[in-house]
This record gives C-alpha cells, structure tokens and sequence, in this order.
C-alpha cells in the first residue's frame, strides 16, 4: 500500500525515520509531503493513496472525492476536528487518532504558559506564584490529568469538571470533582482548558464564563482557538483589568488585544503544544502500527467514526 506522510507543520526528523521504518518493514511504500503551502497541494498527493498519516492537516471531501483509493487516515495525535468525518464515512475511508500520545507534551506547555503568565511573561515586574493556587482543569482527559498531576506538585489546588466521568474516576485522577462550569470558573485562579473543538463547545467560552473567573485569574488555552469566544474574551479583558489570557494558538483578534492588554495577553504563533521531539515519535509511530496493523488484522481499535 502506498501511506502518504502529509504534514504542513512536519514531524521531527526522528520521528519521519521511524515512521518509514514501520511502514517498509510492513511492506509499504511510503511518500511525505511536508509544508506544503497550499491545500490544492494536498489534493494532488492524495490521488494514488492508500493511507494518510497527518497532523492538523486538513482532510476535507475535496480531499477525500480526490484520494479513489484512500482506505484509512490517522490524525498522529488527538483532535480530529481538522477531518471531515462524515464524508470519511460516506467514501468508506476509517479515521483513526492516536490518543494520548503527545499529551505530556501539550501538558507541559500548559503548565510553562501558566508560569510565564504569572512572571508577567519574564518581564522584570514583579509576578506572583503558582503555589497555593486553584487550578480548574475543563475536561479531564489524558491532557487534563497530566496537567493536573503536574500542578499538584508545584503546589496547587486541583478541580476539574468532566461531564463524561464520575466523580471516583476524577478523584482517582488526583483532582476534585466539580459539578458545574459556575463553580469551576468562579473557583480557579488558573483556568485550562481541555476540550475538544465540537458544534457544541466552539464559540462556548464567553463573556459570562471568562468574567466569573476571580480577581487577577488567568485563563489557559491549549485546546482549539475556536472554543474561545473572541469578541467577548475581548471585552471580559476590557472590563475586567484584573484578568489574563494565554493560548496556544493565536486568537483572530491577537493583534487588537495586544494593543489594548499588553502583558495580559500571549498567544503562540503556531500551535506548538505537541511539537516536541518525543511527542513527534510517539504519535507519528503509533500512527505508523495503526496503519500496518490496519492493513494487516483489520484492528479498528482507534477508530473515530464508527
Ligand atoms: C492534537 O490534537 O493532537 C494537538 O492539538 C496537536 O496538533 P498538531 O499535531 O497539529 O501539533
């Protein structure tokens, strides 16, 4: 089978030569297609494919019309709304994820953006400490826990909200069970969130949430841009001089909020939160046995749209 590596932010280089070591022994060809600067770019590799490995790489129904012999693509990494599952299903094409895989890695980040938050982003003016702060962690999945355990250890408070866990499995997971994102956001100093980008969380962190956060709360992005309301993030700052944003990756409105907040606001200019070396093996790998064990056993294990 011939596996296409499309990746417009690419792997680390030890991470493409394990992939194609996987995929030769597996008895596949293997193609990559690394920055690419257009999507039409995409669209053009896909025509002879049989299985897609990608990052947030977008695979669109015009990507699919264009892939005849596409059976299988792996998003090597969590989030899979920069797929079109629907039309995935409806061209019999399995999508699978790789979860878990490179979540230390965008912990890590969420912990490091939270402290550079606080050291009022490594300027000399005096900051504050994590230490003996509420950390409200939004979805306690493989991100959220990592976070959580880390935070504990400098010292934290830990609460999460999780409607799809019961308060054994968050408790379990080294943080107290809230109930409700009223207590969540009025309670957390620190504010990550760890949702995925879905009809019914884009757009959801708004004016009223944000502005229910404590005095001097910062609020913690490493999930998806789109869940952020950016209209009213932009007037919860505005009317709340007290509060801070960090995200990984750049709201639509950065250059305005900027302007107007200053060292309350920072934003990456591209998401960086799984782009580590270790992450970058870990998941390209395990997208590249998914795929052999796909073609292989039929193993469906990791599949999204069932
Ligand atoms: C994910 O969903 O796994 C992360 O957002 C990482 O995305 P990336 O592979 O584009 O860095």
């Amino acid at each position: 089978m011939k596996v296409l590596i499309a990746t417009q932010k690419p792997f680390a280089a030890a991470a493409v030569a394990g992939i194609k070591d996987i995929l030769v022994k597996g008895g596949h060809e293997v193609a990559l297609l690394e920055k690419y600067p257009e999507q039409a770019d995409l669209v053009k590799a896909v025509a002879d494919v049989n299985a897609l490995i990608i990052r947030s790489d977008k695979v669109t129904a015009e990507v699919l019309d264009a892939a005849p012999q596409l059976k299988i693509v792996v998003r090597a990494g969590a989030g899979f709304d920069n797929v079109d599952l629907a039309s995935a299903t409806a061209h019999g094409v399995v999508v699978m994820n790789t979860p878990g895989q490179n979540s230390n890695a965008v912990a890590e980040l969420a912990i490091a953006m939270m402290i550079f938050m606080a050291r009022t982003q490594f300027t000399p003016a005096t900051g504050s400490e994590v230490q003996g702060k509420t950390l409200g962690i939004q979805a306690f999945g493989n991100v959220g826990r990592l976070v959580g355990a880390k935070a504990k250890a400098l010292g934290m408070k830990v609460k999460a909200l999780d409607p799809f866990l019961t308060d054994e499995q968050i408790t379990s997971g080294g943080a107290e069970p809230v109930h409700t994102l009223d207590e969540l956001y009025t309670g957390s100093d620190y504010l990550s969130l760890h949702i995925p980008a879905l009809p019914a969380t884009i757009g959801s962190i708004n004016y009223e949430l944000i502005t229910k956060m404590p005095k001097g709360a910062t609020l913690v992005n490493t999930a998806r841009k789109e869940v952020i309301d950016e209209a009213g993030l932009e007037k919860a700052l505005e009317d709340r001089p007290d509060l801070k944003y960090v995200t990984d990756v750049m709201p639509d409105n950065y250059a305005t909020l900027q302007d107007k907040f200053g060292l309350r606001v920072f934003a990456t200019p591209k998401k960086m939160g799984a782009q580590t070396a270790e992450a970058n093996v870990n998941a390209g790998l395990a997208a590249a046995n998914q795929i052999v064990d796909y073609f292989a056993t039929g193993n469906t294990r990791f599949q999204v749209n069932k």
